[in-house]
């Protein structure tokens, strides 16, 4: 059994959302209210990597997050495993010949397993899991990845990526990529397309500055419930706002106008997180430091009579800071001095200013 089992491994990029994905129009399928724009980092950066083996010895799936051993029966788990699995039954026929092989050729280039077979997934990041560095995104665009190699699933695959986490369907691609809202019921049309191709951009930088690592209190999932059931400022921006957002955002950055670019990825964020003021009970996923953070760009913009940084936050007070490669060391330093990194139990930390040190 042991030299009949096929073993693949991946990788997948982080991406960070530009114009941002806020609001489901199906739970169970997840289907975004809007479509949304993200830039992936390069994989030398922040990825993810998945190592899946698939044998007729294994009496169950399996999986391990950065080495521990995790229960597979999380719902979103569950429904990519299945819809791997379900995709690789119907397979054309010459692979189901394939199949064959894979028990009577170790050796065969072209091994795939059957969908049959229980896996054993090991998938690890090369940055900090669960401190609002978007991992669920690169995780599963991974897992997905992999497993459709595993079991020979071919064709669109961010629709698999998808059901695992969301934003997870954009980082199937390198680039500047789009997830298309989409309008069928079955979500054949929500799918993501690279509209940039990897090297579009080489002057363009970003910054991480992790502002807590701590868990967030409300995950994605349950802020969007809420703003979706309460937010009437959401519907606004779902059906009339992002249309523009991303049109101009794109245009943006086919044409290098890092200001513009810049400018629409601060609005975007701002209006997300407004969002989430307006939604019952309001969400605060931006902190003290978040904020100083964007007094900081915005007061180095001003400072240049130019937009020459952005920033951009998800579900959490972490920031991502655009630059383009002429200001990127001397923003660096700024942050450095203003946010001096910190030792707490031996993670690192940016120190908050006081709220009322406005940055130079
Ligand atoms: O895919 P999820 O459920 O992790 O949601 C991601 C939501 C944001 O990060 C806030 C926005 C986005 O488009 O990634």
């Amino acid at each position: 059994a042991e030299t009949s089992s096929v073993r693949i491994t991946c990788t997948a990029p982080v991406n960070i959302a530009i114009i941002k994905y806020w609001g489901k129009r199906d739970e169970e399928l997840i289907l975004p209210l809007n479509s949304s724009l993200s830039i992936s980092l390069h994989q030398d950066q922040l990825k993810s990597t998945t190592t899946a083996v698939a044998s007729p010895a294994f009496s169950e799936d399996k999986l391990w997050l950065n080495g521990q051993e995790k229960s597979v029966q999380e719902s979103r788990l569950q429904a990519l495993l299945h819809e791997v699995r379900r995709r690789a039954a119907k397979r054309p026929l010459e692979d189901v010949q394939r199949e064959e092989e894979v028990v009577e050729s170790v050796n065969s280039e072209h091994r795939l397993a059957p969908p049959s077979w229980h896996v054993h997934i090991s998938s690890k990041n090369n940055f900090p899991t669960g401190a609002g560095l978007a991992s669920s995104a690169s995780g599963y665009a991974c897992l997905a990845f992999t497993l459709a190699q595993l079991f020979g699933v071919r064709g669109e695959l961010s629709g698999i990526a998808r059901r695992g986490s969301g934003s997870a369907c954009r980082s199937m691609y390198g680039g500047v990529v789009r997830w298309t809202h989409g309008e069928q019921a079955d979500g054949a049309d929500s799918i993501a397309v690279q509209v940039i191709p990897e090297s579009y951009w080489p002057e363009l930088r970003v910054f991480i500055l992790v502002v807590s690592d701590l868990q967030k209190a409300v995950s994605s999932s349950e802020g969007m419930r809420r703003s979706v059931a309460t937010s009437r400022l959401l519907q606004h921006r779902a059906t009339v706002l992002v249309p523009e957002l991303l049109r101009k955002a794109e245009a943006a950055v086919k044409a290098h106008d890092f200001p513009a670019f810049s400018q629409l990825a601060m609005c975007d964020s701002n209006q997300l997180h407004a969002i989430c003021l307006d939604t019952h009970p309001p969400i605060f996923y931006l902190n003290d430091t978040s904020r100083q953070i964007m007094r900081l760009v915005h007061a180095y913009n001003q400072a240049c009579a130019e937009i020459r940084a952005g920033y951009t936050f998800d579900a959490g007070p972490n920031a991502f800071v655009l630059t383009t490669a002429r200001d990127a060391s001397k923003l660096l330093g700024l942050i450095a001095h203003f946010f001096p990194p910190q030792t707490s139990n031996s993670k690192r930390y940016i120190r908050g200013l006081p709220l009322t040190t406005d940055p130079p």
